[in-house]
């Protein structure tokens, strides 16, 4: 990203310390380093604890503060226990959380497993819940403020087709935000989502546009009404906006940032109606490569 794009002064977010969920990489690792750029504290997690380490090392390196590396699968309630405990006690409280990490890969849905689904949703929509709840307790139990934000898509207001695991799980993610915004706002917290279109990363990509046309395909073949993808800037702008001091009267809202396009065009899948057994079996192969690549990386 380029830093010179943030339109918040220096210094904004010193005093927060916030964790990032599936930090070490994409969208995660670009928020960590503009919080970090702004002065606050990051704990960034994921499982492959090496990944987040050179991560860490990486924006340290870049802009000096302080970023702490945590191997964690936010599928297991104990791990996340385990790992807020030790922030706690090594650090001192977090004061805001970003629910970024997920799992997701293009099927038809008729091609999924029981195993399937619940490989992304066991992270999106359990694990989400497991770690909001940790945090927000702790932040009840101790009288302390605090802020929460989760990176959803649009899909959670039109259907995702080829990706109904992932939407489900979103839509259910974006419906606890607006709970806990109105049931937890009494204790000052507050529970804010961004529903991004296409900025491509590589865990993305891989994933839902592993063909020859897929990168086409992410801004629905230049059919975006802003004619182009996301830039990482642009995303972690409104992240800033959403968890730094000033806009504390913003709470159970969910703001797209997708030039329009879902408006424009749904922002979906939709297309992939037209690929038969051949596409579907290469983009399985694909996939599968790339999981089988990561998982071998993971060290909980
Ligand atoms: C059908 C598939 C499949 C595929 C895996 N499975 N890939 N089924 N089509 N392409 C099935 C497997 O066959 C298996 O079921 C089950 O899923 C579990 O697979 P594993 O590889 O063992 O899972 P696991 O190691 O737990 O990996 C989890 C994962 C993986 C979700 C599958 O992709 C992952 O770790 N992802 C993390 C990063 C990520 O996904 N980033 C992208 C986020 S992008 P069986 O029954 O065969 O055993 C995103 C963008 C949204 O969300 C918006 C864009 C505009
Ligand atoms: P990514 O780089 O693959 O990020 C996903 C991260 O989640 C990885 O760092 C991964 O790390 C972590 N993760 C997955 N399962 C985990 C688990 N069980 N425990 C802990 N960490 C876990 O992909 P991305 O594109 O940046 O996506 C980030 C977020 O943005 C996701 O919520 C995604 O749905 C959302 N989003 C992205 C786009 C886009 O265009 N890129 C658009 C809309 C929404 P490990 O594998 O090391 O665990």
């Amino acid at each position: 990203m380029d830093t010179s794009k943030l339109m918040f002064k220096d210094g904004l977010m010193a005093g927060e310390r916030i964790l990032v969920t599936g930090g070490g990489t994409g969208l995660g690792k670009e928020m960590a380093e503009g919080f970090l750029k702004l002065g606050a504290e990051v704990h960034i997690c994921g499982r492959r604890g090496g990944v987040c380490q050179e991560t860490a090392d990486e924006l340290m390196g870049k802009h000096g503060g302080k970023v702490v590396p945590h191997a964690c699968d936010i599928r297991v309630g104990e791990a996340i226990t385990d790992m807020n405990d030790k922030i706690w006690a090594e650090h001192g409280p977090l004061t805001g959380l970003i629910n970024n990490a997920a799992g997701n890969f293009i099927s038809r849905t008729e091609d999924l497993s029981v195993r399937g689904f619940d490989a992304i949703a066991n992270i999106v929509f359990r694990g989400t819940f497991y770690m909001t709840h940790d945090i927000g307790t702790r932040w009840i139990k101790e009288g302390l403020r605090g802020n929460v934000t989760s990176i959803l898509t649009t899909w959670i207001w039109n259907g995702g087709p080829f990706v109904v695991p992932s939407s489900m799980s979103k839509a259910a993610v974006n419906t606890m935000m607006q709970s806990l915004a109105t049931e937890w706002g009494r204790y000052g917290l507050r529970f804010n989502s961004i529903a991004p279109g296409p900025f491509p990363t590589e865990g993305m990509s891989k994933r839902l546009a592993p063909d020859a046309d897929g990168a086409k395909r992410m801004d629905s073949g230049g059919a975006n009404p802003m004619g182009r993808v996301g830039e990482m800037h642009e995303l972690v702008n409104l992240a800033v906006f959403l968890m730094g001091p000033g806009a504390e009267y913003v709470n159970g809202q969910t703001i797209a940032i997708d030039g329009a396009m879902y408006n424009a065009t749904g922002g979906n899948f939709y297309q992939l109606t037209q690929w038969g057994d051949e596409e579907w079996k290469a983009a399985r192969d694909s996939i599968e490569a790339t999981n089988a690549k990561d998982r071998s990386q993971r060290t909980v």
